[in-house]
């Protein structure tokens, strides 16, 4: 009978150590010297009951002797493979513990990710969604979540048609119909449709101004982005899409710019007739009219002032101080060229000023028209960045916002990439979240030749929405910011043509989604991945739920009127300036 128990017990206890050492490797942190420890102590036992002289607990101890004898011996081959891999599965053996101290850590709640080893020796790490993070699944059951709100930043990249606008729109109107206070800004250099449609349907959900601004649509609001008091931050916002890179040649031209253009607005502020259209501004900035401006602040302005006016109009005498203002007044002329002067130039309700719009929750669409005039809308998109910017930092607390760079890639030429970089560096303390959508992630340093510039963008991204991918750069570049898993690959031996069972097995990185996949996604299908939690989905996006189509409120509280004293000037139409001969 014994004998009998014996022959039973003996393998179900080596079935049971060999379990429980599988368990211990890949699903706990514990070391196998646990294994050895207890080992030790069931030969204590086993020592024990042969002093016993009792048969059944000489073969019991032996019993859970083999167990454990197994448990240990396996544990121990496990560790050392392991160790011998090398890279993260050598680091991960090297932190196991003892049962203990694992007990302590789970007590004090200090682990806030499960590890494992998976199939193949990979191991996974499973970080649960942050606690404080709201997220948006980007399929309609529930699937590849997205953090929204301020601060998560993200990225669409697709090529022409895979989905990405579409796939934005989704965050767009999540943020956009949440009962939360969240301004809506759109910059659409392609006139997307379905988009627009999105914006006015959530301005008309949640009773919200919707403002438009088209160069070619008769019926676009008017926008002042002179809103502020304070001349020298206007004139920072103007310069922003003519700035120079600091480091370089032309950084000079911007410089003389600037001295001018802040000079112009504190002689017109210190006359009393600040603030001015910005098309007047700009015509009032001519070289020739400077002696006039500065003239208007003769008996008003303090000595320091007139001393700075009187140095400026000595240094326009040279010809090459001359020249660079020439050429950069020009460049900036083109914000108020042709297509753009009516939609910046006020009308009698004055213009939508980005303070009043954003803290109104408002819904705000430019549309750029980047196929028809290429550089104005780049030249918007960098002054739209600035004015955003600077009216994120006006608002309360209980408001955020979301703004779509759609096509960016498209309009990135000028200065408009390292504004963004700018306005998503700082929009976490303003409540802000930034979408950008681009073809390729490689227009980045193509469009501006700033090489590093791609890798400041993607620092700030905590989601990614890749959509198809024909281009192999990007399709690499994709592949490696979603990063690599370590597994155990094997090869087989061959001999006659066939293999032999013979192998070796070595660690390898393989991409966690391979290149080639970007290139096999069907419309509407993206990889979407996140530097928050789960492992990056290959998920279908589920389009966003377009409310039905209603009139929103008109965007006339979100104007301000722009007044000043009259100016006198001949050739404008705006109601604020009266005709006058002087600067004829
Ligand atoms: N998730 C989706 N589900 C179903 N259809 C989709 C989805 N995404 C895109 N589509 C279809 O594909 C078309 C193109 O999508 P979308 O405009 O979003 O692509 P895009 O990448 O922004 O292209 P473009 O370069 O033209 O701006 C849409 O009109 C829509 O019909
Ligand atoms: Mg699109």
């Amino acid at each position: 009978m014994t004998v009998l128990l014996a022959a039973i017990a003996a393998p179900l206890s080596i079935g049971v150590g060999a379990t429980v050492a599988f368990w211990m490797h890949r699903r706990t942190r514990l070391s196998p010297r646990n294994a050895y420890l207890v080992w030790v102590v069931v030969a204590g036992l086993v020592v024990g009951a042969a002093m016993t002289r009792s048969l059944e607990a000489v073969a019991a101890a032996l019993a859970a002797w083999l167990g454990t004898t197994t448990a240990a011996v396996l544990g121990h081959r496990w560790r050392v493979a392991a160790l011998g891999a090398g890279g993260e599965l050598r680091d991960y053996e090297r932190g196991r513990v003892m049962a203990w101290t694992a007990l302590r850590q789970r007590r004090d709640g200090r682990s806030t990710e499960r590890v494992y080893i998976a199939g193949q020796g990979e191991l996974i790490r499973e970080r649960s969604w942050p606690a404080d993070v709201r997220a948006l699944p980007m399929t309609g059951d529930g699937r590849a979540l997205l953090p929204l709100g301020e601060g998560h930043h993200q990225l669409f990249v697709g090529a022409t048609g895979s989905g990405k606008t579409t796939s934005a729109r989704r965050v767009l109107l999540a943020r956009g119909l949440s009962d939360a206070k969240v301004a809506v800004l759109a910059l659409d250099p392609k006139g997307d449709r379905g988009l627009e449609r999105d914006l006015r349907a959530i301005a008309a959900a949640r009773s919200r101004p919707f403002v438009l601004f088209d160069p070619y649509d008769d019926a676009s609001d008017r926008w002042n982005p002179i809103w502020a008091d304070d001349p020298g931050a206007v004139v920072a916002r103007l310069v922003a899409p003519v700035e120079a890179d600091s480091d370089s040649d032309a950084s000079h031209y911007s410089r003389v710019l600037r001295v001018h253009l802040g000079l112009v607005c504190e002689a017109l502020a210190a006359a009393g007739r600040w603030p001015v259209p910005l098309p007047t501004l700009l015509r009032l900035a001519q070289r020739p009219r400077f002696g006039k401006v500065a003239a208007l602040a003769d008996g008003e302005a303090d000595p320091d002032l007139l001393e700075r006016l009187a140095d400026h109009r000595e240094a326009l005498q040279e010809r090459t101080t001359q020249g660079q203002l020439d050429g950069s007044l020009r460049a900036l002329e083109v914000v108020t060229g042709q297509a753009w002067r009516r939609v910046l130039t006020p009308d009698d309700r004055g213009g939508v000023a980005l303070p009043a719009a954003m803290a109104a929750g408002a819904v705000v669409l430019w549309k750029t028209h980047v196929e028809d005039i290429k550089e104005e809308a780049e030249t918007i998109t960098t002054l739209a960045l600035a004015d955003v910017g600077a009216a994120a930092r006006t608002l309360s607390d209980d408001t955020e916002w979301v703004l779509l760079l759609d096509e960016f890639g498209s309009v990135l030429q000028g200065r408009a990439g390292a504004r963004a970089v700018a306005l998503m560096q700082r929009a976490r303390s303003s409540h802000g979240q930034v979408l950008i959508s681009t073809q390729s992630v490689l227009d980045v340093p193509s469009a501006t030749g700033n090489e590093h510039l791609l890798g400041a963008l993607t620092d700030n991204f905590t989601g990614f929405i890749a959509h198809r991918q024909t281009s192999p750069e990007s399709r690499d570049w994709l592949a490696k910011l979603l990063g690599t898993r370590e597994i155990w690959q094997s090869t087989d031996r061959t001999s006659g043509g066939r293999t032999d069972g013979v192998g070796s097995r070595r660690r390898a990185a393989e991409f966690i989604v391979r290149p080639d996949e970007f290139r096999q996604l069907r419309q509407g299908e993206a990889v979407v991945g996140t530097t928050l939690g789960p492992p990056p989905a290959r998920v279908s996006v589920t389009p966003g739920p377009t409310p039905a189509a209603a009139p929103a409120p008109p965007a006339d509280d979100v104007y301000r009127a722009i007044a000043s004293r009259p100016l006198p000037s001949a050739d404008t139409a705006h109601p604020a300036e009266s005709s006058g001969a002087l600067w004829e």
